[in-house]
């Protein structure tokens, strides 16, 4: 079949690269709608483990299955994808950072001066620095100032909010997606991109929290006033869930995930203890047998219950969990154990609810689960207002961009640095 060329028309692709499925989507500008989705490809993540690549060739093969079938869909080739990071070592860094000029009214430029100083001052050479956003600024030491443009001053500061991860794993990402022929726009932490997925702009603003429950890692994204201000991630998913199921009812990886999916539940049901569940034998000399369902039950509410006890205990120990806006909203395919709801309102003592991608024309039932809030959340991104992000495109994989800044501190570099930031 001859395909047509993205290049030329008015469309768009993005890859969620996940521990369980890799996720292809293509989607076109549409004048009166925003985004419409004009073809998706998902194929089984092999390869892949916590968001990390620990096979590059049965990985390279996953993204590519899942690309043709969405090329296929379409009826075009793609050349360049967004795609999204779900690694553990995702982490949040803050920074504030503040610079003297001469007084005078505030203009953009300075503000990209104080915000470059700051990528500079936190750049390693072992890390990634996916997201840098600032929070909020201060002018001669006044606080909490939205947009200080067209105010008088002569001490700027901003209090930066940087997403991180180590660089190794996302070198690996990166190279998986070349040998696949494409090119990266973009790379976005799977929990942000889950919020531009499931969230309406007011709860973003007013402030909610997405916890993105994936097969491999569940990760947490903080919402307030527009503005990402955290992330953290424990590498746990969907996947540990299973692998307990198996453990503790001591039948093999593919039954587990089986009976997770027919009878699991976090929450204990009146007749779990009547009810037998099937478990078939490890090995071929033992014979089938029962198990209560209650036992499920209990393995799976302990994994579900130590897994959002972990991201609270570490909110609390940032002293962020007055930040943890109301409400806590849930997505990724873990998210769809029946009573997990539940077990987040009881630990979290906050309301939630499940998140459903929205605000995509042409998104099918399947398409609007919770496990596709990250792909649509990157085709959302589009649209997002980022003008404050100061990390745009492909962030720097070399680890030395940012540090080159820092020690460019030669009379000549110092000038051309004065010269680029101020003209
Ligand atoms: N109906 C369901 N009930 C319970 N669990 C489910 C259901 N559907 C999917 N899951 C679980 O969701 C997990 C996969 O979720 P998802 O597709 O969001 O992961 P992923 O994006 O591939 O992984 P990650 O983002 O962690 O790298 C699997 O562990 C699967 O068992
Ligand atoms: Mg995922």
């Amino acid at each position: 079949m001859r395909l047509r060329d993205t290049k030329r028309q008015n469309t768009f692709a993005v890859l969620d690269i996940g521990s369980s499925k890799v996720t292809c989507l293509i989607g076109e500008e549409d004048p009166d709608f925003g985004i419409r989705l004009a073809a998706h490809g998902i194929s089984c993540a092999t390869g892949i483990r916590s968001g990390v690549i620990v096979d590059m060739d049965l990985a390279e093969n996953a993204v590519r299955k899942a690309v043709e079938k969405a090329e296929r869909g379409a009826g075009m080739a793609i050349h360049t994808v967004d795609v999204n990071v779900s690694t553990r070592s995702l982490r949040s860094n803050h920074l504030k950072v503040q610079t003297e000029f001469a007084r005078g009214e505030i203009a953009d430029r300075d503000l990209r001066r104080v915000m470059n100083s700051s990528l500079a001052e936190l750049a390693q050479p072992d890390y990634a620095i996916l997201h840098a956003i600032p929070i909020n600024w201060s002018v001669d030491g006044e606080d909490y100032i939205n947009r200080p443009v067209g105010m008088h001053g002569s001490r700027l500061g901003v209090n930066m909010h940087f997403v991180i991860s180590d660089i190794g794993p996302l070198r690996n990402l990166a190279r998986c997606v070349e040998r696949s022929h494409l090119q990266i726009k973009s790379v976005t932490a799977s929990p942000y991109a889950s919020g531009l997925g499931v969230l309406t702009n007011d709860e973003r603003d007013i402030g909610a929290t997405v916890i993105e429950m994936g097969g491999g890692s569940t990760s947490l994204a903080v919402f307030r006033d527009d503005t990402f201000c955290c992330v953290d991630t424990v590498g746990v998913g969907g996947q540990t869930v299973t692998q307990d199921v198996a453990r503790g009812l001591v039948t093999p990886i593919e039954a587990a995930e089986r009976i997770k999916l027919i009878y699991g539940s976090a929450l204990q049901g009146a007749d779990d203890d009547r009810v037998q569940i099937p478990c078939p034998p490890m090995g071929a000399q033992d014979s089938l047998r029962h198990e209560p369902r209650s036992s499920l039950t209990r393995i799976i509410r302990s994994r579900i219950e130590e897994t959002f006890e972990i991201l609270c205990d570490r909110m609390q120990a940032r002293r962020l969990e007055n930040y943890i806006g109301s409400p806590i909203v849930l997505t990724g395919g873990a998210s769809r154990l029946n009573g997990v709801r539940e077990v987040a309102e009881c630990v979290f003592n906050k309301r939630v609810r499940l998140g459903q991608p929205h605000g995509i024309l042409g998104l099918d039932d399947v398409l609007s689960g919770p496990d596709f809030a990250v792909a649509a959340g990157l085709l959302k991104g589009r649209h997002h207002n980022n003008q404050f992000e100061v990390v745009r495109g492909m962030p720097d994989l070399s680890g030395r961009c940012y540090l080159q800044k820092r020690y460019s501190g030669g009379g000549v570099g110092r000038v051309w640095r004065w010269i680029c930031d101020n003209f």
